[in-house]
């Protein structure tokens, strides 16, 4: 087999001494270097028969040969005056068209809602996904046997662990570390054991507010939402608002925007932060009172773009992505 590479190697020499043609260093490349027939392949092909201890040393040897090969040809064709084919650039080929992306429905009206409340003095804040029963429970006086608490519905890590049932988690957290007045929102990923459905998943997205002073009350929580809403859905947008109960508020209320084509539908729930919840703050509710709302941006896209199932959120089909 050496024999035969260092045969093939003197072969070519003298061939390519005789070519002075572009169309000749063409061939006599698909000759030696060819796939499928070329001469150095068809050696190659009996490498699997030799001995493992041959082999190294033959492999060694081809990539020698090889590289020997494919220099000659490109110094002999630059000789020439041709250049490598592969250098060669058609300035009249067609452009390559960038593909300009766009921003996930998800995110623009997440940020639409950020930039509404920001006009009311709302900055935002991430917050974890992975919590403690005392923040997402306890602390927005849950107790561990509270009622509202569906065991069913929570994803638990331990006993003392969970994936977060909605983001009202960051309330407590947030006023341990920041003295009012406080305005802020708190998007972000929420976990409930849910059949998914058209409307459920069983992680969707949730965006919190909180606002904490000496003075609000609740026809400042009422004319916030009013506005996010005519905002949000377009000046002649009407809401109404009927009594409910979160334990974390009192009173609460659930709101409902007129939709066009579809009627009264619920798209968050609010109310007057629980005195419970600033005393678990470590603040005074003679002194200091609050308002919170949660609301799901997945719920405000599908209002706010005609879409039924929430699913087409997450499939990322760029049929649906590309019609935004
Ligand atoms: N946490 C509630 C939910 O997941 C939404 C909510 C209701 C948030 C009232 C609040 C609130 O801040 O005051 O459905």
């Amino acid at each position: 087999m050496e024999k035969d590479l260092e045969k093939l190697l003197i072969r070519f020499r003298e061939e390519i001494g005789k070519v002075t043609e572009k169309e000749g260093f063409r061939k006599l490349r698909i000759r030696y270097l060819g796939r499928k027939r070329g001469l150095l392949t068809k050696i190659l092909e009996d490498i699997p028969k030799l001995s493992e201890s041959r082999r190294a040393g033959i492999g060694t040897k081809v990539k020698k040969i090889r590289s020997e090969i494919e220099e000659t040809l490109s110094a002999k064709e630059t000789e020439n005056g041709f250049d490598n084919e592969r250098a060669e650039i058609d300035v009249t080929a067609p452009g390559k068209k960038a593909e300009k992306g766009s921003l996930h429905p998800l995110t623009l009206v997440t940020e639409e809602v950020k930039e509404i409340f920001h006009r009311l003095g709302f900055t935002w804040e991430d917050g974890p996904e992975v919590e403690s029963d005392v923040y997402n429970f306890q602390k927005l006086n849950m107790p561990p046997d509270h009622p509202a608490r569906d065991v069913q519905q929570t994803y638990y890590i331990d006993d003392k662990t969970l994936l977060r049932t909605h983001t009202s988690n960051m309330q407590v957290r947030y006023l341990e570390k920041n003295k009012p007045p406080v305005r802020v929102l708190f998007p972000g990923r929420a976990y409930r054991r849910d059949m998914p459905d058209a409307t459920h998943l069983p992680s969707f997205y949730q965006l919190e507010g909180l606002l904490v002073d000496e003075t609000t009350s609740m026809t400042d929580l009422l004319g916030s939402l009013d506005f996010f809403a005519r905002r949000f859905f377009g000046e002649k947008t009407k809401i109404r608002v009927y009594g409910h109960h979160f334990p974390y508020t009192e009173p609460s209320i659930e709101v409902e925007v007129l939709h066009p084509t579809k009627d009264w539908i619920e798209i968050l729930g609010a109310g007057m932060v629980h005195p419970n919840v600033l005393k678990n703050a470590r603040l005074d509710p003679s002194k200091y009172r609050g308002w919170a709302f949660g609301m799901g941006p997945d719920r405000l896209a599908m209002l706010k773009f005609n879409i039924n199932n929430i699913r087409v959120l997450y499939n990322n089909d760029l049929r649906f992505l590309n019609q935004f």
